[in-house]
Parts: structure tokens; sequence; C-alpha cells
């Protein structure tokens, strides 16, 4: 298996610095929000994969549904988790926490479990997954930006949401942050990932985003959470390589794949 892609579990909302000389992976900054103004923003975690600190926090996730969440196809492989998902017997959606080091919000078991079965860990292509809810919660869902929506525009201000390693070395937040980016043309990730080691862009089920010259991005562990266009889903964190290097922008699953799915389980 190829170790490169999608799959290391951890994210970054970066800000990286062009200049320094370690500019490929130099993630800093990237700005704490609020669950409370981002309710649909959420973490999946485990304990006994990933530990106790920051809830087990590994992936991100979004409530587009009372019932429903959606995140990341990889976040589920066992590149990620290490064992198959089915064997992790904690698996947990942290939803309304703000500091994963503390208390608050509520852990909430999944009562089903969709990986997209046509995913392809080669492209990236398909990189969504569907987990259900045991009963409906009153935090507010955010809206999937439907096909042909504006919001996909290339040039829109877009805000990415996670947890992840705010530095690319594996420095995980505990609180959320977000990092405004821009959606870029498709054309901008198909020069950049032509059918690369860490994945091939297709802009029918992807979307590119970023800043062009390098700079705030999604980094590990950010993978599965939100990116946001005027208050609408438009992506999911899937993968790049490196964490706002310049040419090498993030590249999303774009929302309006998940919407026959989202749909198919009954999410309102
Ligand atoms: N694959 C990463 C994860 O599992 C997300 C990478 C996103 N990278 C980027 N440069 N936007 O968390």
């Amino acid at each position: 298996m190829r170790p490169s892609h999608a799959v290391f579990g951890a994210l970054a909302l970066a800000f990286t610095v062009p200049t320094a000389a370690t500019a490929d992976e130099s993630v800093v900054g990237g700005t704490p929000v609020r669950v409370s103004q981002s309710p649909w923003a959420v973490a999946l975690a485990s304990h006994d994969r990933f530990g106790a600190a920051r809830s087990g926090q590994f992936c991100g996730g979004v409530l587009v549904g009372s019932s429903t969440v959606v995140t990341a196809a990889h976040c589920l492989s066992r590149e990620v988790l290490g064992v198959p998902w089915q064997q992790v017997g904690d698996l947990r959606i942290v939803i309304g926490r703000d500091n994963l080091s503390r208390g608050g919000g509520q852990e909430l078991k999944p009562a089903k479990i969709w990986v997209n079965p046509a995913y392809d860990s080669w492209t990236n292509e398909g990189d969504m997954a569907v987990l259900t809810l045991q009963k409906p919660v009153r935090n507010r869902p955010i809206p999937i930006a439907p096909h042909e929506d504006t919001a996909y525009r290339a040039g829109n201000a877009a805000t990415v949401y996670g947890w992840g390693d705010m530095t690319g070395e594996g420095t995980y937040a505990s609180r959320l942050r977000s990092a405004e980016v821009n959606v870029l043309e498709d054309a901008v990730c198909a020069r950049a990932y032509p059918g690369n080691a860490d994945g091939t862009y297709k802009p029918e089920s992807m979307l590119c985003a970023g800043e062009p010259g390098g700079g705030r991005d999604a980094c590990q562990g950010d993978s599965g959470g939100p990116l946001v266009v005027h208050g609408r889903l438009v992506g999911l964190v899937s993968w790049g390589t490196g964490c706002g290097k310049a040419g090498s922008p993030g590249v999303y699953t774009r929302a309006s794949a998940l919407l026959p799915v989202v749909t198919g389980h009954g999410a309102g």
C-alpha cells in the first residue's frame, strides 16, 4: 500500500510561511473558532486507537442532517485506524466540544457506518463515508451546496475547519481552528495532480482550494472536515501533497457528490 496520501490521519489547519526554509511542511496559525459558531463541525475519535488525549480525535466530520454525519472514506481505512473499522469498538462522533482536552458536548456512537465501496485509494476518488447517529441531535446541521451552486465558483472565499496538525510535524490542535482559503480553478489542481503518488485530481468529484502561492491550508488530521462557502458545505478535506505548499493546493471531496448517498441515508 502506498503510505503517502490521504491517509495519515491527523490534521492541521495551517497557515504556512512560504518563505521559510522548510516551507513545504511549515504550518503556522489558523484561527481558533467556537464550535457554537460552527456546530456542524464534528470530530471522529477512538480512545482505543488514538489515546485519551484530545478525546482520541483522528479525523473531522460534518453534521449534514439531524442524525447524519459525513466524513472521508480514508478516515475509516486500515491505514488510518491500524485495523478494519469494524474492529474499532469505541468509534465515537464528538459533537459540540470546543476543547478536545476537556469535556463538554457529546460523544455519540454511530448506529450505522457506510464507507463508499467505490473509494479508490490510488486516485483518492470517492473519498466519502456516512455515519448515522442512533438518534437525532439538536445541533444545527449545514446544508450541502447542490451541484451547480455558485458556491463552487473559483475565486470564492472558503473556510476550512479542523482539529488537525498545526505544524506539519504532529502538533495537533485541542481547539477547533479555521483557515480562509480560496476555491481554485479545477485546472490548477489538474496541473498539480495529473496522476501523482498522492492522487489524481478528478474535477467531477473533487474540489480544489488553497492559496495559489501556498499558505493557508488544511493538513493531516483535518480530513473529513468541512470546507464552507456562504454557509454551505462545498467540500470535505481529502488530500494534498504536503500542507500549504506553493503549487500543491488542497483537494477536497466535492460536497455535491455526497447528495445522492446522504439522501439515500435519509438525512433531512
Ligand atoms: N489526508 C489528510 C488527513 O487524513 C488531509 C490532508 C489535507 N492536505 C492538504 N494539504 N489540504 O487528515
